[in-house]
C-alpha cells in the first residue's frame, strides 16, 4: 500500500467511527426546517418511514411532535389516526399512495405546523382546516385542477404552499381565490408538465406572494409566460425560480424575459434544470443588464454554444445592478471550454461570483484581474489544482484587487506550503477555504498577515496541523481532519483566535489547562469526548458559543457540573444533540433528562454528610458493642478462629502421641469451689478425663515432679488464674518452667482461664514469664453472665477436643446460635 492509500484508509476509518457514534436521527435533522421548528425533545420524534405499514399505528405516544410515515402503503387517512396527538407539529406522509384524506382527520392535531403529503395519489386537494399550519406540501399528486377549496381561507399563518399535479395542465382565474387574504409568501407551483392555459390575473390574487418556484414548461406559448410575469409584478415578487422552463427540444427564439426590464421589485432570479443555448443567453443577458436584478443563478444547466463565435455581448455603457452571479452545475454540451467574448466591464459591480460544479481545471487569466469589485469568489467543486488555478501563462501581477473571500473547496489542491506562499499575491484576502481537497502538510507555511480565516476541513492532516497555521488566524476550521488529541501548547500561539471548529474528529479529551483568551466560538461536536469540565471552560473566558453535541457523553458525576451548572444558552445544539452513551443503562437517554443527585456528585457535600453519619453510626455500633459485651464475644470468636487454624497441625501430633488425660488442671485452693462445682463436672460430664491438681497427685512425691508427670501425660495444661493463684501457686510453675524449658516453648499446650481480671501490669515484676505468656497467649475469661457461660464452655471444650474437629465445630456452632438471638434481643 502506498503512503497515500494508507492515509485514505485512516481517514475512512475515522469517518466510520464518527458516523457510528452519531445518533440515529441525524439524517432526518440535516437541513430540515420542520425539525428546528417542531422538535424540543428527541422523545417527540417518531420515524416510521419505509416500514411497510398499511395504517398509522394507534400506539403513538401523546408526546409525539414529529411523525414521518412516508414510503408506506397508507391509502386513506380516515379520522381517528391522530387522536390524542395534541402536540403533533410535523407530519410527513409522502410516497404513501394516499388517495383519501377525510375532512376531520386533523381535528385532533391543532398544533400541526408542517404537513407534507406530497407524492401521493390524491385526486382532489383535500378539504382540511389547520389554523397553525405554516408549511403545506401537496406537490406531485393527481388532482386535475389547482382550484383551492374555501377552507384554505383559514390557513391564516400559511407561509409556504407547494402545489403540483401532472393532471393539472391549466391555471384558471379563480383558482387561488382562497389565498387572497392569507399571508402565503412562497408558492411552489407545477409538476413539470407543459401548461395549456394560464389565465391572466390568477397569481396576482395572492397579494402577499413574494417568491415563486415554477416547475412548468413553456414552448410556443411564451405569451402565457409573459402574462405570468406581469401578475408577479403586481404582487411585487422579489424572487423567481424557474425549473425546466423550456423543454430540450424547444427552439426559443423569442424574448420571454423582456418584462424583467420593467419589474422594479425583482431581485433574484434562478434558472434551473434547463438547456440554455448561447443565442438565448445573449438575449437573456441583455434583459438582465437592464433590469434591477441583484442576483442571477444558473443551477444544473446544459450550456450549448450554437453560435459559431461563442457567447458574444456588445459593450454596454450603463450601470448594471447585478452584483451576484452563480453558476452551480454546468454541463458543457460541446465538451470544450466555452468561448466568451464580452467586456468584463459589464461586471464591474460584481461582488460575488460562484462558479461551481463546472468541471473547470484552468482558471481563465482575466478572471483574476478583470473583476475589480469582486469580493467573494467561490470556485468550489471543480477540478482545479495549484497549477490550474495559478496557471503559468497568466500574469499574476494584479490579482483580485478587492477579493476578501476565496473558496477552493472540493477541488484537487494538495500543497499547503505552496498555497500559503501564493496567497501573498492577494493583498486583501481575509478568508480561504481549502476544505475537501487532498491537502498535505508538505513544508513550512508562511501566511500573509491579512489572512485571518482558514478552513482545512475534510483533509487528512493529523495532530501536527497547528504548527502550519499562522498566529494571526482568527477563525480556524479543522473539522474532520483526523485530529486525535489537542494540547495546550498547540494553541498558545493563537492569541487572536476567536472561532475554532474541531467537529468530527476523534478528540477524547479537552485539556484542562486550555487557555485561549479571545475565543468566542468553539465547535467540538462529533468527537469522542465523554465529559466537559469546569476547568476547561475556565480557560475560555469570552466563550459565547459552544457546540459539543454528538459526543459519547458519560452519564455519571463527570457530567454533573456540565448538566447542572453550565449556562446552556451558550450551547447552540442543546438539548437535542446531547445523549448519554455510557453507562449502558443510560445509553440513548437525552443528557438533559439525566438527573444526577447533588449529594452523590459533590465531594464536599458527600464529606459534609458522610462525616456526621459516620460518627453517629460508629457511636451506635460502639454503644451496642459495649451494651452487648461485644468485646467479650469478639475475644471468644478470636479463640475459636485460632483453634480452627491450629486444629490441623495439632491433629497430626495427636495422631502420633498418647495421653492419659485431656487436661491437667492447676488452680489455687482458694478457687477450688469454682473448680469443683463448675469446671470439673462440666468437662468430665462432656467426657474429658482430667488430672486435677492435688486430687490426682501421687502422695509423697515432690510437687514439681507431680506437676511434671501430670503435664507430660496430659494433652493440655489448664491454669485457673486468679489473684490467689498468682500469689500462692505460680512460683511452683516458675520452677517447673525453669526445669522444662522445652515444654514451655511448646506453648500451645497451655490454656489460661481467667476467673477474675488480672491486668498484666499489676503482676509482680518477677513473674516475667507469666506476664509474657498472658500477653502472647489467648486466655478465656470466665463470664459472670449465664448466657455467656455457654460460649465459654464451648470454647474451652473445643480447646481440649481438638482431636475431633467436627465435634468442636458443632459445639461452637450450637453455642453461638444459642447466644446470638439473645444478643439480637438486647439491641
Ligand atoms: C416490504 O414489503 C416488500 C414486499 O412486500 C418486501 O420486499 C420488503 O422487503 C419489505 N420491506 C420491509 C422493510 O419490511
Ligand atoms: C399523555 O398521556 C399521559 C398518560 O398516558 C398523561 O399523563 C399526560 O398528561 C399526557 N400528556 C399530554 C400532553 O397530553
Ligand atoms: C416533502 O417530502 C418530499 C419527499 O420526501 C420532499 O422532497 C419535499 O422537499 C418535502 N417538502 C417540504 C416542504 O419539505
Ligand atoms: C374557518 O374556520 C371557522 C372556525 O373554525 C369555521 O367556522 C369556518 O367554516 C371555516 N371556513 C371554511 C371556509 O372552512
Ligand atoms: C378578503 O378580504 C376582503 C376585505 O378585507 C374581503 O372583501 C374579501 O371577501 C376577502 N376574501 C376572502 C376570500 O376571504
Ligand atoms: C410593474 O409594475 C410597475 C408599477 O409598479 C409598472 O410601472 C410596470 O410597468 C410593471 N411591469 C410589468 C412588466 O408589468
Ligand atoms: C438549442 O439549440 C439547439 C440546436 O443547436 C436546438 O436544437 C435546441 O432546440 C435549442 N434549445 C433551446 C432551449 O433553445
Ligand atoms: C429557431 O427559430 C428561429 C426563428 O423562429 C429560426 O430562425 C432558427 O433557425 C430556428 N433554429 C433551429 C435550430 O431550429
Ligand atoms: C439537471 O437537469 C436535467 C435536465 O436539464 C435533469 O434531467 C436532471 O435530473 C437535473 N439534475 C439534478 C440533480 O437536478
Ligand atoms: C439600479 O439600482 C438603482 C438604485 O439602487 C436604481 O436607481 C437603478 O434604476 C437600477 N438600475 C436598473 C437598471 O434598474
Ligand atoms: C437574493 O439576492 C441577494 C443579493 O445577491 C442575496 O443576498 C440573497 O441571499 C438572495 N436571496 C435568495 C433567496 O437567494
Ligand atoms: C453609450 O454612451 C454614449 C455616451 O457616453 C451614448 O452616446 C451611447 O448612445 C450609449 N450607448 C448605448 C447603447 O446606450
Amino acid at each position: 500500500m502506498s503512503p497515500q492509500s494508507t492515509s485514505v484508509a485512516v481517514l475512512i476509518g475515522t469517518i466510520v467511527i464518527v458516523s457510528l457514534m452519531r445518533p440515529d436521527c441525524t439524517a432526518i435533522r440535516e437541513n430540515n426546517e420542520g425539525f428546528k421548528l417542531c422538535v424540543t425533545s428527541m422523545r417527540g420524534v417518531k420515524d416510521l418511514s419505509h416500514q411497510n405499514i398499511t395504517s398509522v399505528p394507534s400506539s403513538l405516544s401523546n408526546e409525539t411532535q414529529y411523525l414521518d410515515i412516508s414510503y408506506n402503503a397508507i391509502q386513506t387517512l380516515e379520522g381517528t389516526e391522530f387522536s390524542g396527538l395534541s402536540q403533533l407539529c410535523f407530519l410527513k406522509a409522502a410516497h404513501c399512495g394516499l388517495r383519501e384524506i377525510s375532512a376531520t382527520v386533523f381535528t385532533h392535531t391543532p398544533a400541526l405546523k408542517i404537513l407534507n403529503i406530497s407524492n401521493n395519489d390524491l385526486p382532489f386537494i383535500p378539504d382540511i382546516s389547520l389554523k397553525q399550519l405554516k408549511i403545506l406540501d401537496l406537490a406531485n399528486n393527481l388532482y386535475t385542477s389547482y382550484e383551492l377549496p374555501a377552507c384554505f381561507q383559514n390557513f391564516t399563518k400559511l407561509d409556504f404552499l407547494s402545489l403540483g399535479s401532472t393532471a393539472a395542465l391549466s391555471v384558471s382565474y379563480g383558482d387561488f381565490d382562497a389565498l387572497m387574504n392569507v399571508s402565503v409568501q412562497h408558492l411552489a407551483l407545477g409538476a413539470g408538465t407543459h401548461w395549456q392555459k394560464y389565465e391572466s390575473g390568477s397569481l396576482a390574487k395572492i397579494k402577499s406572494l413574494k417568491k415563486l418556484s415554477l416547475f412548468a414548461s413553456f414552448c410556443g406559448t411564451l405569451g402565457m409566460f409573459e402574462n405570468l410575469l406581469v401578475d408577479l409584478n403586481v404582487t411585487q415578487a422579489k424572487m423567481l425560480r424557474f425549473i425546466s422552463l423550456f423543454p430540450d427540444s424547444c427552439n426559443v427564439s423569442d424574448n420571454p424575459f423582456k418584462n424583467l426590464r420593467t419589474m422594479p421589485f425583482i431581485q433574484n432570479l434562478t434558472l434551473e434544470n434547463t438547456w440554455i443555448n448561447s443565442t438565448f443567453m445573449v438575449v437573456f443577458m441583455k434583459n438582465v443588464w437592464l433590469s434591477p436584478l441583484h442576483e442571477l443563478s444558473f443551477v444544473n444547466i446544459t450550456y450549448n454554444e450554437d453560435t459559431p463565435d461563442g457567447f458574444h455581448l456588445p459593450t454596454i455603457n450603463h450601470t448594471i445592478n447585478l452584483s451576484s452571479v452563480i453558476f452551480n452545475g454546468v454541463n458543457h454540451y460541446q465538451y470544450r471550454y466555452p468561448t466568451i467574448n464580452m467586456s468584463f466591464e459589464a461586471f464591474s459591480r460584481l461582488t460575488y461570483l460562484k462558479f461551481s460544479g463546472t468541471g473547470m481545471n484552468i482558471l481563465p487569466c482575466r478572471v483574476m484581474t478583470a473583476l475589480p469589485s469582486l469580493e467573494i469568489l467561490d470556485l468550489s467543486d471543480n477540478l482545479l489544482t495549484e497549477s490550474g488555478f495559478w496557471w503559468t501563462p497568466c500574469s499574476h501581477s494584479s490579482v483580485f484587487p478587492k477579493l476578501r473571500k476565496l473558496s477552493l473547496s472540493r477541488n484537487r489542491f494538495s500543497s499547503l506550503s505552496f498555497i500559503s506562499q501564493k496567497t501573498h499575491q492577494m493583498n486583501t484576502l481575509e478568508s480561504l477555504d481549502l476544505s475537501f481537497n487532498s491537502i498535505h502538510l508538505d513544508g513550512d507555511c508562511y501566511w500573509p498577515a491579512q489572512l485571518t480565516e482558514l478552513s482545512l476541513g475534510n483533509n487528512n492532516l493529523g495532530n501536527s496541523v497547528f504548527a502550519y497555521l499562522s498566529s494571526d488566524f482568527e477563525k480556524i476550521d479543522l473539522s474532520k481532519t483526523g485530529i486525535t488529541s489537542i494540547m495546550q501548547k498547540d494553541l498558545t500561539r493563537f492569541s487572536k483566535l476567536t472561532h475554532l471548529t474541531l467537529s468530527s474528529n476523534s478528540i477524547q479529551v479537552i485539556p484542562v489547562d486550555l487557555s485561549v483568551p479571545a475565543l468566542l466560538s468553539l465547535h467540538i461536536d462529533q468527537n469522542a469526548i465523554t465529559s466537559i469540565s469546569r476547568e476547561v471552560l475556565a480557560g475560555l473566558p469570552r466563550l459565547q458559543k459552544l457546540k459539543a453535541g454528538g459526543n459519547p457523553f458519560v452519564c455519571s458525576c463527570d457530567s454533573y457540573w456540565f448538566i447542572t451548572a453550565f449556562n446552556k444558552s451558550l450551547l447552540v445544539d442543546w438539548p437535542l444533540d446531547y445523549t448519554c452513551n455510557t453507562p449502558l443503562s443510560f445509553a440513548g437517554l437525552p443528557l438533559s433528562e439525566y438527573k444526577p443527585s447533588k449529594l452523590s456528585c459533590e465531594m464536599w457535600l458527600q464529606a459534609a454528610v458522610a462525616l456526621p453519619v459516620l460518627i453517629v453510626i460508629s457511636a451506635a455500633v460502639g454503644l451496642a458493642f459495649h451494651k452487648c459485651d461485644g468485646a467479650w464475644y469478639t475475644k471468644m470468636l478470636w479463640v475459636w478462629i485460632r483453634m480452627k487454624r491450629r486444629g490441623k497441625k495439632r491433629s497430626n501430633i495427636l495422631n502420633n502421641a498418647s495421653f492419659s488425660y485431656h487436661a491437667f488442671i492447676s488452680y489455687s485452693n482458694q478457687d477450688s469451689d469454682w473448680v469443683d462445682t463448675h469446671l470439673v463436672p462440666t468437662l468430665e460430664g462432656a467426657g474429658f478425663s482430667l488430672c486435677v491438681h492435688e486430687r490426682d497427685f501421687v502422695p509423697g512425691e515432690w510437687i514439681i515432679d507431680n506437676i511434671i508427670n501430670c503435664v507430660e501425660s496430659s494433652y493440655k495444661t489448664l491454669f485457673v488464674l486468679s489473684k490467689h493463684f498468682v500469689q500462692s501457686e505460680w512460683c511452683n510453675y516458675e520452677l517447673f518452667f525453669a526445669q522444662h524449658r522445652a515444654i514451655s516453648v511448646h506453648r500451645d499446650s497451655l490454656v489460661f482461664i481467667l476467673l477474675e481480671p488480672i491486668p498484666t501490669n499489676s503482676l509482680p515484676k518477677k513473674y516475667l514469664r507469666l506476664r509474657s505468656l498472658l500477653r502472647q497467649q489467648t486466655y478465656l475469661e470466665w463470664p459472670k453472665d449465664d448466657r455467656k457461660q455457654q460460649t465459654f464452655w464451648a470454647s474451652l471444650k473445643s480447646t481440649l477436643h481438638i482431636a475431633d474437629k467436627s465435634v468442636v465445630l458443632k459445639d461452637i456452632a450450637v453455642a453461638i446460635s444459642d447466644t446470638v438471638p439473645l444478643v439480637a434481643d438486647q439491641m
